[in-house]
């Protein structure tokens, strides 16, 4: 049998390094599960290892992709209950490719009440968001999201509110995530309104940011210095300045987060997890036949996008 997948033998951009290659199927390792991908998401989570960024501890060739869905086509006995079921297959090979294999102990079963959109990009966003919550709590705080029209900082922002937080604004690049912000209780502050974003930041208790540069070095040098100032993304590429600033600054990387994170407590993250995407509205999707990756990564490209792309494993 064989399995077809996208790999990059290099760093750089990824429509010119990945490659879409089939080749035979290895036997499966003890201890794993093997499964057929159904469908999943590009996230910026996915493609910014491509370019090189975290060069320093990752290197090529890897298969893509983190998340996604999928069901067990094979098992060791002791998880034979998986076989046919539909899985997570998380934290094992890269996801973009037909068939991944995961260490069974990390497999995230799927409720049968999700569905396959929800469930593809069930990790990378809302465990971010639920652990960073968990670690800089908003209850009770003015909280500011930026790249508002990011699925990351959308479900940060519902989740802050569901926790008690007195208020959250939303920085945003399109003006087409305006209304969307609105409904769902997040308020809409353009990202070329200084001084909107200078107002905002000097009320602010808490601000979960991910784009850096400029607008990170403006809500820096207004927060006052009981703030926490929560970096997780720089959508920029530029970095800010760490020196002309009185808030508290964290940095979060979700491996961290996994590093101490035992496989038991892992699959009780995702029961948090599906508990509240079941309340949650997540953006969108559409869909990309595998083979058609140029296309998805052309559309998450687009500025304004409102759909997650996803590949499809099940198209042909
Ligand atoms: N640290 C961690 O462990 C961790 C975990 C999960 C996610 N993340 C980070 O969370 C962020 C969001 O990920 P996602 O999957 O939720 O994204 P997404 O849904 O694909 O949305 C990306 C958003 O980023 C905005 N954006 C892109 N470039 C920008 C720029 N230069 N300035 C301002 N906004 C920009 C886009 O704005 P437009 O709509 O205007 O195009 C879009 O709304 C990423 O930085 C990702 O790396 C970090």
């Amino acid at each position: 049998m064989s399995n077809t997948l996208l790999r990059y033998c290099r760093f750089g951009e990824p429509e010119s390094t990945l490659e879409l290659i089939t080749e035979p199927l290895l036997p499966r390792k003890a201890n794993t599960l093997r499964v057929r991908m159904r469908l999943a998401p590009v996230n910026a989570s996915d493609l910014i290892p491509i370019t090189g960024a975290y060069g320093h501890r990752l290197s090529p060739p890897q298969v893509a992709g983190y998340e996604g869905v999928g069901v067990v086509t094979e098992a060791p006995e002791e998880y034979a209950h998986l076989r046919g079921k539909r899985v997570l297959p998380l934290r094992g090979q890269g996801t973009w490719q037909a068939f991944v294999d995961c260490p069974a102990e990390l497999a995230v079963p799927v409720p049968d009440d999700i569905s396959d959109e929800q469930a593809a990009r069930a990790w990378i966003n809302p465990l971010a968001a639920t652990v960073m919550l968990k670690s800089f709590p908003p209850t009770g705080k003015r909280v500011l999201v930026t790249a508002a029209g990011s699925e990351c900082a959308q479900l940060l922002g519902q989740w802050a509110l569901r926790s008690g937080a007195r208020d959250v604004i939303g920085v945003y690049r399109s003006s087409v995530h305006a209304d969307k912000l609105l409904r769902l209780g997040i308020a809409p502050v353009a990202h070329q309104d200084m001084q909107a974003i200078v107002h905002a930041a000097q009320r602010a208790d808490v601000v979960y940011e991910a784009v850096g540069g400029k607008l990170a070095n403006t809500l820096l040098s207004h927060l006052p210095e009981t703030a926490h100032f929560v970096s997780y993304g720089a959508l920029s590429g530029q970095p800010f300045n760490m020196q002309n600033r009185a808030a508290r600054l964290h940095w979060f990387h979700m491996r961290h987060s996994l590093a101490t994170m035992n496989a038991a407590a892992w699959q009780t993250e995702f029961q948090v997890i599906w508990a509240l995407l079941r309340q949650t509205p997540l953006c969108d999707v559409t869909l990309f036949p595998f083979q058609q990756w140029q296309s998805a990564i052309a559309h998450y490209k687009t500025a304004g996008k409102v759909r997650k792309p996803m590949l499809d494993f099940t198209a042909h």
